[in-house]
């Protein structure tokens, strides 16, 4: 069979099945809007997610999730380009998995935006895990 991979955003009923992963992972699930996420569609099955979150200081790559099933494929790596091609100049991401974010040409960063800051601290403090958070700026170039 042909494989085909469609990157679009999600519809209502993708939007329902992301929100679960987005549980499922414990990943940001603040505000969630439609429009800021976009889904990978692999052989016509919900396969990775991820959103861009377009602040007034900065743009944030969050809640980026393969579906279990999926990963160790490339997957993600390809759901974060995807993602990162619409990006004009720079973005920003708070995570605790940096050397994945590396390969993608991210580098920690120790100065950032206000609302990345305030991201860094909800993280801290709501989420907490025993690996450190770490922000990183992938930059256009
Ligand atoms: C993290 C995640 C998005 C990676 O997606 P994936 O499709 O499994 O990853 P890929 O197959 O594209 O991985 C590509 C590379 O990244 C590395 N990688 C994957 N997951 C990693 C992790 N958790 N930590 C460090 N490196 C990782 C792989 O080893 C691979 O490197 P290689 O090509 O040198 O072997 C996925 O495992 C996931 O959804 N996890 C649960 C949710 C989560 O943690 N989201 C990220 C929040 S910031």
């Amino acid at each position: 069979m042909k494989e085909t991979i469609v990157v679009r955003e999600p519809n209502d009923k993708e939007f329902e099945e992301v929100k679960k992963w987005v549980e499922k992972f414990w990943l940001d699930n603040d505000n969630m809007q439609k429009e800021q996420f976009r889904v990978m569609i692999y052989n016509n099955e919900l396969a990775a997610f991820g959103r861009l979150r377009i602040n007034d200081d900065a743009t944030e790559l969050c809640t980026i999730g393969v579906l279990t099933k999926f990963q160790k494929k490339g997957i993600g790596m390809a759901m974060v380009r995807s993602l990162l091609s619409s990006v004009e100049k720079e973005a920003y991401l708070v995570t605790v998995i940096p050397k994945f974010f590396l390969k993608l040409g991210f580098e920690a960063v120790k100065q950032y935006p206000k609302s990345i800051q305030k991201k860094r601290d909800l993280c801290v403090t709501q989420y907490h895990v025993d690996t450190p958070y770490e922000v990183m700026k992938w930059t256009q170039n």
